[in-house]
Formats: structure tokens, C-alpha cells, sequence
């Protein structure tokens, strides 16, 4: 590769993520729900995206898209130069293993698990030993405040407990795509801000992409740019 080639490479980088034309609908019963209608959004390595919109427009549906739970009805989703559209499923699960961190509005937090378990989930289905997830998963458990709840189970802890060591395994392998769906939405405001330094201190080693959802003006702020979902479309 010549100078000139790794120069124009350099001034157009590639977007990290590419979603484009995303449409999504459901059906209940005789009614069909066109939720998304055509969203197309970049993302570059590193930039902190924030997702707003009212409640029912498509936020997590978006989210599940982009982290690859759930699949579009047409359109294309591309992550890292990688196809989506176009992998196995068996592929498209190692894939969101090794590259994407997710913290689910709902949690998702197995309740059969304690919280270090639950954290080091991901690690183990990755494939890492379960020594380096242990410590890794002790260390990101006391970064989010809870050192003194590793080894409960979820329904002994409160919602916002919950919702910390979601973040806490979202993060477990380091992933380069995060995906956060309103991760402050059942915080008060100082562990809120626990968490938003925890964000920022990732997105500063700019490695990892963040598409966060959230409703508080003050959250979408710290982003480097906000985007809304209104009438299945994208707004920028
Ligand atoms: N699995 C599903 N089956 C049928 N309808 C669904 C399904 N998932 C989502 N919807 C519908 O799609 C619309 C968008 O839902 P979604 O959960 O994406 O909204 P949201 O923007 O995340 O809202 P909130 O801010 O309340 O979390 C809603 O009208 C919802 O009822
Ligand atoms: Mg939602």
C-alpha cells in the first residue's frame, strides 16, 4: 500500500457501524406495526452516539437490531466491514460475543446466577478462563459499587443494583460496540453519575463505539452527537 492510499484511507475512515435502511414491523393479530421504516445511521470507531425518542418509537427495537438479537425485515446492518445480513447464525452469535456488550433495558440478569456469575458470563462463553473472568468480572463489580454484592442473587438486590452489574457484564469482555438501552433510567443521581464517569472513562480510550439510549437531555449531552427516532425514522 502506497503513502497516498493509506492517506485517503486515513480521511475516510470506515464507519464502525452501518445500519441502512433498517425496516422493522410486527404483527398482532391483524394489525401491523411498521415500528422502523427505513432508519439508516453510522457510527465511527470510538464516537458516542445518543438515541432519544418518545417511549414506543422504536428505541430498543433499534438497539436489538444493531446487537444483533433480533434480525430486520429488509435492510442492511454492517459492523466492523462485517455483513450481518449475510452470517450464519451460529457466526452471528461468536460475532456479538466477541465484539459487543449489551445492557438490556430489562436487565436480563439470570436469576439462577449470583452477580459474579452473571458478570462472568460472557467471558466463559467466550471462551476465557475462568480465572481471568473471576478477576475481571471482581473489578468491574467494584468499579460499579458493588464489591458487597457479588455473590447474591439477583432478587435480592434492587432495581438499580440490577441494573449496575447488567453494566458490569456488558463490559466483561470489552467489548468495541456498546450497547446501553437508558442504563441510568433506575438510578439516583449520584450512582447515575458513577456510572455516566464509568462511560466516559470508555469512551476516552476510544476503542469503543457507545450507542446509549436515554431520555434525560443532560445524558444525551455527554455524547458526542444525539440522534432521535420519530415516526420510525431517524432524526439528526
Ligand atoms: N416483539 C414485539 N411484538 C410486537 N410488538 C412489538 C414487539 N417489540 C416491540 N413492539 C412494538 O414496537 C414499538 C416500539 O417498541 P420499542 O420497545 O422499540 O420502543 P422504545 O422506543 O424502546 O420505548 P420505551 O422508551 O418505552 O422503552 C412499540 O409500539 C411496541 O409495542
Ligand atoms: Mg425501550
Amino acid at each position: 500500500m502506497n503513502e497516498e492510499t493509506v492517506n485517503i484511507h486515513a480521511s475516510t475512515p470506515e464507519p464502525f457501524v452501518s445500519a441502512q435502511m433498517i425496516t422493522k414491523s410486527f404483527q398482532i393479530g391483524p394489525t401491523r406495526i411498521d415500528v422502523l421504516k427505513g432508519v439508516s445511521l453510522s457510527a465511527k470507531r470510538g464516537e458516542w452516539l445518543a438515541l432519544t425518542g418518545a417511549s414506543g418509537s422504536g428505541k430498543t427495537t433499534l438497539l436489538d437490531i444493531i446487537g444483533t438479537i433480533s434480525r430486520p425485515n429488509t435492510g442492511r446492518l454492517l459492523i466492523d466491514g462485517t455483513d450481518l445480513s449475510a452470517l450464519s447464525q451460529r457466526k452471528t452469535v461468536a460475532f456479538r460475543r466477541k465484539k459487543i456488550g449489551f445492557v438490556f433495558q430489562a436487565y436480563h440478569i439470570l436469576p439462577e446466577l449470583n452477580i459474579l456469575e452473571n458478570v462472568m458470563l460472557p467471558g466463559l462463553l467466550d471462551g476465557k478462563s475462568a480465572r481471568l473472568c473471576r478477576e475481571r468480572a471482581r473489578e468491574l463489580l467494584d468499579q460499579v459499587g458493588l464489591s458487597h454484592r457479588i455473590l447474591h442473587r439477583p432478587n435480592e438486590l434492587s432495581g438499580g443494583e440490577q441494573q449496575r452489574a447488567a453494566i458490569a457484564r456488558a463490559l466483561l469482555n470489552a467489548p468495541e460496540l456498546l450497547l446501553a438501552d437508558e442504563p441510568t433510567g433506575n438510578l439516583d443521581s449520584v450512582t447515575g453519575k458513577g456510572i455516566l464517569d464509568i462511560f466516559r472513562t470508555i469512551h476516552e480510550s476510544g476503542r469503543t463505539t457507545i450507542l446509549m439510549v436515554t431520555h434525560d437531555r443532560t445524558v444525551a449531552a455527554l455524547a458526542d452527537r444525539s440522534i432521535e427516532l420519530r415516526d420510525g425514522l431517524i432524526f439528526h
